[in-house]
């Protein structure tokens, strides 16, 4: 079986929620980590590799996230499978709606990923998404 790493950031506990929800939906052996304590080396060993940050500030990534954000770069993600989920508000923050999303993406695509996925934005609580979260993670 494929397998596949879960890395999130996430203040509240929302996008924690999430990459527990997508890995119990993955059809690969799976692991959800704290990007705060991630193994590059397990990163690397991935065939499938899901990043999952809130959104904070105006437009910014969660902190744990980036502080980690520069670890993104060929020698981890070039030619692997990535995709990227986050939470936000999009009432509140129209305009930066789930933006870290986009910040990471960017990042993996100069990095010279292979995005598998449009970005997984979650608007509000998680439990209420729950069937968008796991169609995103079944099709994987
Ligand atoms: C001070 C503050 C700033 C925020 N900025 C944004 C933002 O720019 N864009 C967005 O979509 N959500 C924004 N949010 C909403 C959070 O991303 C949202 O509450 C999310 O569920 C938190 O996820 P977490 O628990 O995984 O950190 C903000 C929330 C707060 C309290």
């Amino acid at each position: 079986m494929a397998n596949a790493i879960i890395v999130f950031g996430s203040t509240m506990g929302n996008t924690e929620t999430v990459a527990d929800l997508i890995a119990e939906s993955l059809n690969h052996e799976v692991k959800v980590v704290n990007v705060t304590e991630v193994e590059l080396s397990d990163i690397k060993e991935a065939d499938l590799v899901l990043f999952g940050s809130s959104t904070w500030g105006d437009g910014e990534l969660q902190e744990d996230f980036e502080d980690f954000i520069d670890e993104i770069t060929p020698e981890l993600v070039g030619e692997k499978d990535v995709a990227v989920f986050g939470c936000g508000d999009e009432m509140s923050y129209p305009d930066e709606f789930c933006a870290a999303t986009d910040i990471i993406r960017e990042k993996c695509e100069a990095a010279g990923a292979n995005i598998v996925a449009e970005n997984l934005r979650v608007d509000g609580e998680p439990e209420d998404s729950e069937d968008e979260i796991t169609a995103w993670a079944e099709a994987l």
